[in-house]
């Protein structure tokens, strides 16, 4: 049975690179699939530099963005479009906190990862993100 509210959401999520490596891309799908959220658009591809500064717009000027942008850069990753009922607050639960030693278990940085940067997946945190994101990824 529905909810009383029914907001559908696009949201863009990054299946990372260390998950590709990891073999954990089909892992990673089927729990948002399980959940009950639409893939409309998939891709694999590598980032280059100019797609990581544009994403993360909001960190190049931080210390952790070097080691983040080598990271992501690193190796081919898969970019979605996602959507379902307030998929964005959805996925970020489904996720988990940055962290992956942090994060709770059930979440899939808690069960998958060990580490806040290796941490397998990246989704939209606002309605003004996800638009922003998706512009880039998927023109
Ligand atoms: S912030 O400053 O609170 O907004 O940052 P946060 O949301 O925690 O993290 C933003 C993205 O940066 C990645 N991150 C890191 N990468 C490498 N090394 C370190 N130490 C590190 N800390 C944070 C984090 O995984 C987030 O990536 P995305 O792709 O946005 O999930």
């Amino acid at each position: 049975q529905k909810g009383d509210t029914d907001v559908s959401q696009r949201t863009l999520v990054l299946i990372k690179p260390d998950a590709v490596r990891r073999g954990l891309v089909g892992e990673i799908l089927a729990r948002l699939e399980r959940k009950g959220l639409r893939i409309e658009e998939m891709r694999l591809r590598t980032m280059d530099a100019d797609l990581a500064d544009a994403h993360y717009a909001d960190h190049v000027e931080k210390p952790f963005y070097p080691p983040l942008k080598e990271f992501m850069l690193s190796g081919p990753l898969v970019s979605l479009i996602v959507s379902g009922d307030e998929s964005i607050p959805v996925i970020r639960a489904l996720a988990g906190a940055t962290d992956g030693r942090a994060a709770a278990p059930g979440t899939i940085r808690g069960d998958l990862s060990l580490s806040n940067r290796e941490n397998l997946i990246h989704a939209s945190d606002s309605e003004e993100s996800a638009e922003r994101e998706i512009k880039l990824w998927f023109g």
